[in-house]
């Protein structure tokens, strides 16, 4: 699907909310480096599933997986009326109203789960708020020989922690602008 329908199919739907441009500004940013070919991709640390709305729609047919929340930590997320959200009941929601023809599967946050996809992401969530290490072991079970994967690396400590992590398991391919940003936007192919 185009760039401009993806975008009308979400003003149509009234999905535009506060952070809607966001979405789509990420979703943009991602998009050059986005696998061709896609059955299933996993959002880790989905939030309100915005982002992950959009890139199911760029690929029309695959099942987006999605995975939030914690209970080991404080919430990192918020919803308007200031109560926090650490489920993907959020995304789910989202979902059923704005892009209910799209196939999506949600899991706990468990670290020792595999899911095989051809493209993992994480916007401002695993590498940014918490450590690569929490789902390094997940990402390599799961992501398809040539997969992409791309993450917000907090810039610091974490976020160079958690690269030198990354590529002893993944090829580094890309860093994405992100000026005045708190991360890099880094991009990462699975061994073929
Ligand atoms: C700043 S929000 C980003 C949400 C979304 N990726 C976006 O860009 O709109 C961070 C998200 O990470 C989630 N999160 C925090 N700790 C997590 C964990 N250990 N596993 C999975 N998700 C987590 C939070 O619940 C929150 O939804």
């Amino acid at each position: 699907m185009s760039g401009a329908k993806i975008r009308r199919l979400a003003e149509q739907s009234g999905e535009i909310e506060h952070e809607a441009n966001r979405y789509e500004r990420t979703y943009e940013s991602m998009r050059p480096w986005l696998p061709a070919k896609c059955n299933d991709f996993l959002d880790i640390g989905c939030g309100r599933g915005g982002i992950a709305i959009h890139v199911a729609r760029h690929y029309c047919t695959a099942t987006a997986h999605l995975i939030d929340g914690s209970d080991e930590q404080p919430p990192v997320s918020w919803c308007t009326d200031g109560t926090p959200w650490r489920d993907v009941g959020t995304a789910m929601a989202a979902f059923a109203r704005h892009a209910p023809e799209i196939a999506v599967k949600t899991w706990p946050p468990d670290p020792l789960l595999a899911i095989p996809c051809e493209l993992i992401y994480s916007n401002c969530s695993w590498g940014h708020h918490y450590p690569i290490s929490t789902y390094l072991g997940l990402a390599c079970r799961s992501l398809r020989p040539g997969g992409t994967l791309i993450v917000d690396l907090r810039i610091g400590p974490l976020g160079e922690q958690g690269r030198a992590a990354l590529a002893r398991h993944f090829d580094p391919v890309a860093t994405i602008e992100t000026p005045g940003k708190k991360y890099t936007r880094t991009v990462w192919r699975a061994f073929p």
